[in-house]
């Protein structure tokens, strides 16, 4: 597997999703900027800059373009939960995003829908190296029982033992998708999508606008439709740290 040169941006929208790969992050400083920390130091040796962006295109837009201008990030990676879009994807899988799009984007009749407006692009490109990495680090996870991070209980509860890797497209928007209505709008939408989130869309505009290479691998947390919430809510206090950080582990290792 080929390594990580420079500096790695590595962002998160959730306490706990960030929370343990914080803790495993040797910190030299945290620098406060736009009321948001960034914790740079150090994962198996190698450099990174670790922020909980909080939830949204804003927050993460504005945090990615943080990482870039004022830490020289060579790479972006975003990390967390995602709804699943697609019927064949279930709970405790994992995604690796091929490109990013934003489903609440609309300029209609100026721009086509989802294009981001004067910039003539609706699907921003994970870089394929990244997406080469993060598939190898999900299946490792994957092949490895998830490297003895989460409890046999919660295996067994959330049937991850089943888990599955999938590669594909994200989309995102400033909503949490969680009625049958929503999720059945951006399937007639977008009918390539796998899995809906509230952030990856924003950082892949920003990673285009300067042109820095990103990828975005999220677990699924659940099937973003009237179950959603109580899925989520489960999953996010007992699972989700341990896919974020085996992930961010394998890759950094
Ligand atoms: N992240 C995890 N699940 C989600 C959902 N259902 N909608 C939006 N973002 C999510």
């Amino acid at each position: 597997m080929s390594q990580l040169t420079g500096i790695t941006g590595i962002i998160a929208p959730m306490h706990e999703e960030i929370e343990l790969i914080l803790e495993h992050t040797e910190v030299h400083s945290i620098v406060k900027s736009g009321q948001r920390e960034y914790h740079c130091g150090r994962i198996h040796n190698k450099e990174v800059v670790v922020a909980l962006s909080r939830i949204g295109k804003v927050a993460s837009g504005v945090t990615a373009a943080v990482m870039i201008e004022k830490f020289g990030i060579s790479q972006l990676i975003v990390t967390g939960v995602a709804g699943a879009i697609s019927e064949s994807l279930r709970i405790g899988d994992l995604v690796v995003a091929t490109e990013c799009v934003q489903h609440d984007l609309d300029a209609r009749p100026m721009f086509s829908q989802f294009e981001a407006p004067l910039l003539g692009k609706a699907f921003f490109e994970c870089h394929e190296p990244l997406q080469r990495k993060a598939m190898e680090c999900c299946q490792a996870l994957l092949e490895n029982n998830f490297n003895g991070l989460i409890h046999p209980d919660d295996i067994e509860k959330f049937q991850l033992n089943q888990a599955k890797l999938h590669q594909g497209q994200i989309c995102c928007g400033d909503q949490f998708i969680g009625t049958d209505e929503q999720l059945q709008r951006i399937r007639a939408d977008l009918r390539e999508v796998l899995a809906v989130e509230m952030e990856g869309g924003a950082v892949g505009q920003v990673c285009f606008e300067y042109d820095v290479p990103y990828v975005v691998m999220r677990s699924i947390s659940d099937t973003a439709n009237h179950q959603a919430t109580v899925d989520f809510n489960a999953y996010i206090k007992r699972v989700a740290r341990h896919y974020t950080w085996g992930l961010i582990d394998q890759l950094l290792r």
